[in-house]
Formats: C-alpha cells, sequence, structure tokens
C-alpha cells in the first residue's frame, strides 16, 4: 500500500478515524500516548490477521470482569482495543484469546479468578494456540503474581491497573515473542485519554471520573491496588460525554472511588457540584448517574445540585460500612452513627423521591453483636431501599489484617443474617410506596428468566420487569409499577 499513514503527524481526536491497516508500523513508535498504544493496535492488527489466515477462521477474543463498575468500564476499553486489534468479540471462554479482568476487594473474588484459571488451563491444553492474560487490581499484590508464577504458567500476559493504557504495547510484545510478558507498575500519575472503547450498552455508558482512592478505610485494599486519586480535566469528561450522547448514550455513570472528592487534585478550580450542573447543560443527555460517594465528603451544594436537576438520577449510593461509631472509628472512615444518620435524612427531606442505597461490612475485628445491633438501627431509620451487605474478608497489607481481635467465623454468619433480614424488610417496605404509580423506566435489556418482558430501570435505580419487546431497549417509557417484590418491580407500559 502506497499510503502510510505516519501516526506522529495524527491530531489525538482523530485517531479513532483513521484506518489502522494503512499505518506506517515499520518506523519506530511514537513515543507520546495514546498514539503510541494506536501503532501497537495497528501492528498487533497484521499479526492476528495473518493468524487468522493461517487458520482460515477469525480469531475469537473473551474479556471477563470480576468486580465494580469500574472494572466493567475499564473491560470496555480492552474489548475496544481487541476489536480493533482484529479479534472478534466472544462471549466464550474457550476463545483464542482470553483476559480476566480481576478484582481483589474481598477474597472470594480472588477464589473464582482461581478456580476459573484452572478450567481455562484444561482449554489451553486441548488448544495450545490460545492465550490467556489477567490484569486489574489482583495484581497489583506482589503474592498474587508469585503465586501465578509458580502454579499458573500457561498464563502469557499479566499487567496491573496502572499501565492498563499500555494494554496494546503489552499484547504486541507477547504475541511477537511467544513468551510470557509480565509488566505490573507500582504507581503512576498518568492519565491516557482516546483510547478506543467497545460498550456493552449503546445507550448508557460508564465515564471515569477519578481514579485511585485516597482515604486509607483501615479495612479496604483499594489504595494499595488502585493509587492515589487523580481527577480526569472536566474538559476531557465533558468531551467524552458530548461524544458519548452523539453516539446515542442517554445514561451516563460518572465513575470514581470517592466522586466527591472529585477535582481536589487539578488545577483548576473545580468540584464534584460544579461538573454535575456542566453535564446538566449537554442536550440531548438524559440521565445522570454517580458512584461513589463517601458520606464524609458530600455537601449541602452537591444535594442543593441534585434537587434543582432534571437529570441527576434519584439515587444516591452512601455506604454505611457499619453503623457504629466505635467500629467507624476503627475502620477511619471519619463520621459517627449520629452525622451519618443525620445527612442520610437530610436527604430524604430535601429530596423525597430520593432511593438511598449503601454497603455494609459485618464481621470487621474487634465487632460485637452489640454494633451489630448499631447497624441495624440505622438501617431501620435509613430505610435503604437496596443494600450490598458484605461478610468481612481480610486484606494483607490493610491496617484491620493486623488487628488482633479477629472475629470467628460463627458468630459473624449470626451478625450477617440478622443484617441481610432486616435489610429485605426495610427496603421492601420502602420500594413499595410506589406502588401504583406510572413513571418513566430506561428500557435495559430482555429479561433473562421470562423472554416475554423487558427490564428496566427507574430513575431511583429500581429494577422493573414489564411485558414489552426488544425495540424498546435504550428507550425511557411510562410503566405502571404494579406489583412490588421486594427490591424490583413487576409493570405495564402506558400509552399517554
Ligand atoms: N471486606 C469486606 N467488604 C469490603 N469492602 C471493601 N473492602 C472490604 C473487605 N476487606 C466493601 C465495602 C465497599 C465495597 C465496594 O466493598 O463495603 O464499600
Ligand atoms: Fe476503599 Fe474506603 Fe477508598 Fe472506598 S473510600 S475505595 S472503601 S478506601
Amino acid at each position: 500500500m502506497d499510503f502510510y499513514i505516519d501516526l506522529k503527524n495524527i491530531a489525538q481526536e482523530e485517531l479513532k478515524q483513521i484506518n489502522l491497516d494503512r499505518v506506517n508500523v515499520n518506523c519506530s513508535p511514537p513515543d507520546f500516548e495514546p498514539h503510541r498504544q494506536y501503532y501497537f493496535i495497528a501492528k498487533c492488527r497484521q499479526m492476528v490477521k495473518s493468524e487468522s489466515e493461517r487458520l482460515g477462521r477469525p480469531l475469537y477474543a473473551c474479556t471477563v470482569t470480576f468486580g465494580c463498575q469500574m472494572n466493567a468500564r475499564d473491560s470496555e476499553k480492552l474489548a475496544g482495543i481487541l476489536e480493533l486489534a482484529g479479534y472478534v468479540p466472544s462471549e466464550d471462554e474457550t476463545a483464542d484469546f482470553v483476559i480476566y479482568n480481576t478484582c481483589t476487594v474481598r477474597d472470594n473474588a480472588n477464589q473464582r479468578v482461581y478456580g476459573r484459571l484452572g478450567f481455562l488451563n484444561s482449554m489451553k491444553k486441548k488448544n495450545p494456540h490460545m492465550k490467556i492474560a489477567l490484569c486489574g487490581c489482583m495484581m497489583q499484590e506482589a503474592s498474587v503474581i508469585e503465586k501465578i508464577k509458580k502454579s499458573y504458567g500457561f498464563v502469557d500476559l499479566i499487567f496491573g491497573t496502572h499501565n492498563i493504557f499500555k494494554f496494546p504495547e503489552l499484547l504486541c510484545t507477547m504475541l511477537e515473542s511467544g513468551r510470557r510478558v509480565i509488566d505490573i507498575w507500582k504507581d503512576t500519575d498518568q492519565i491516557v485519554e482516546d483510547l478506543p472503547v467497545e460498550r456493552k450498552y449503546a445507550f448508557k455508558s460508564g465515564i471515569n471520573i477519578m481514579f485511585g482512592c485516597n482515604n486509607f478505610c483501615s479495612y479496604c485494599i483499594v489504595p494499595y491496588v488502585r493509587g492515589r486519586e487523580r481527577s480526569r480535566s472536566p474538559k476531557d469528561i465533558l468531551r467524552e460525554i458530548e461524544c458519548l450522547v452523539k453516539d446515542g448514550v442517554v445514561e451516563i455513570m460518572l465513575l470514581g472511588q470517592n466522586v466527591n472528592s472529585y477535582g481536589k487534585n487539578l488545577e483548576e478550580p473545580v468540584n464534584f457540584a460544579g461538573l454535575l450542573r456542566e453535564a446538566e447543560k449537554i442536550e440531548g443527555l438524559e440521565r445522570i448517574r454517580f458512584m461513589t460517594s463517601h458520606p464524609k465528603d458530600l455537601s449541602d451544594e452537591l444535594i442543593e445540585v441534585m434537587k434543582e436537576s432534571k437529570k441527576i438520577c434519584r439515587h444516591l449510593h452512601l455506604p454505611l460500612q457499619s453503623g457504629s461509631t466505635r467500629i467507624l472509628k476503627a475502620m477511619n472512615r471519619r463520621y459517627t452513627k449520629e452525622q451519618y444518620i443525620d445527612l442520610a435524612l437530610k436527604i430524604r427531606r430535601e429530596i423525597p423521591d430520593i432511593a438511598i442505597t449503601t454497603d455494609i461490612i459485618v464481621g470487621f475485628p474487634g465487632e460485637t453483636p452489640e454494633d451489630v445491633e448499631e447497624t441495624i438501627d440505622v438501617i431501620k431509620q435509613v430505610k435503604y431501599e437496596n443494600a450490598f451487605t458484605f461478610i468481612y474478608s481480610k486484606r494483607t497489607g490493610t491496617p484491620a489484617a493486623a488487628m488482633e481481635n479477629q472475629v470467628p467465623e460463627r458468630a459473624v454468619k449470626e451478625g450477617f443474617d440478622r443484617v441481610l433480614r432486616t435489610v429485605q424488610d426495610t427496603a421492601r417496605e420502602r420500594v413499595a410506596l410506589l406502588q401504583g404509580k406510572v413513571l418513566p423506566v430506561l428500557v435495559e435489556e430482555r429479561n433473562e428468566q421470562d423472554s416475554s418482558l423487558m427490564t428496566g430501570r427507574l430513575s431511583n435505580n429500581t429494577l422493573v420487569h414489564f411485558p414489552g419487546d426488544a425495540s424498546l431497549i435504550g428507550k425511557i417509557v411510562d410503566v405502571r409499577l404494579e406489583e412490588c417484590h421486594g427490591f424490583y418491580y413487576l409493570g405495564r407500559i402506558v400509552n399517554l
């Protein structure tokens, strides 16, 4: 081909549009991002193409996500890169390239990864050309890397959270050398914009507004594996939202470990409430969600912005973790039981149609049945629409792991069951308040259990199932909420 593109001369905004088959990969790679990664995608593309010609079939790639919304968004970036590199997306873990984007927030997430790696090993024995990659939070732990090196030698590529933007380069090195590639960084202050993304849903998208966490809750491994807090510039975020809206997105979810401290490390004077105000102005955008809010940083200004907004969804995820001031102190959460309740009730007062959901940990070191009672008391007062209840998991390297008074498993289970029952009872009571109302629902997908039903979400994040067809996906329709089933509704579309 005579018209080779030299990536070094391409403007950043145009990278997504260029024909990668015309990129000159015989010159040296650009030494700046994201151009450098596009160069390596182009190079991978050639290798994938020739392998696919050799086999006489397409090469398939499967991306598997463990953990939170952040990881789900990262996986969309991985999938976007793989697709641009020439792989056909697949949900089948027998694909030619399988990547696990891992989570390490609780030990059961790690155990699931090890279990499934055993299965991948048996697949690889049948198809020796298969390539297996691991990335994400688990890979930031030295003990995990040791274990994989020792017992899972069939893994071909390993990288962590800080250098995920280098995936194309690492993939290229792996494909070219045929050897195992391991690259883990301790930290980074880099944020690379404009890499390709393949969205799971056409009509909604997550958007990272910040990375990392500075809070160091004493049980939590996230600050160690995701590094220090870094915010993206508001200009980049708003440009990304505008592009998504042009591409058909009606709902966005702004993502960060602690969105309420957005902007603190930026030069421009901007905070989370200010960012929301700007996002609100984007025409064509219908719904704005965000995750997660730390109670200690939730400002009156944010409540005000939510209250006035037509687009910010009536949902706040406000992790409680524990209702006992003593345990909260040991957790380094920096609020008391009373401060939390005051905040939650103030939000309920100011925005009466809001749903509040939460995360709760049972079994933190030193927790007594009386502490669990305090947690139950908060649940009864706040009446969450939904709550994720976790059994405390000891994470090596966190301060809580070194605490002496770890609670025996049997005692934890008993408290956990009581917390869960309280959550279910109070949630049912709250969710049932909407019975009979007609409310807008963003239709998301066909119901997995019953294909005559569609599934969507209210602004307040409650799920609604109702008769309909796939043509409704991505649309906002009015639904009468007929039957409350605890955390969700069965309903019927209303033609107004
Ligand atoms: N054990 C149990 N739950 C945890 N979480 C974070 N770390 C741990 C741990 N070590 C929970 C918190 C957090 C959610 C994402 O995961 O409730 O809000
Ligand atoms: Fe973990 Fe606390 Fe940071 Fe959330 S705020 S990621 S629980 S350290």
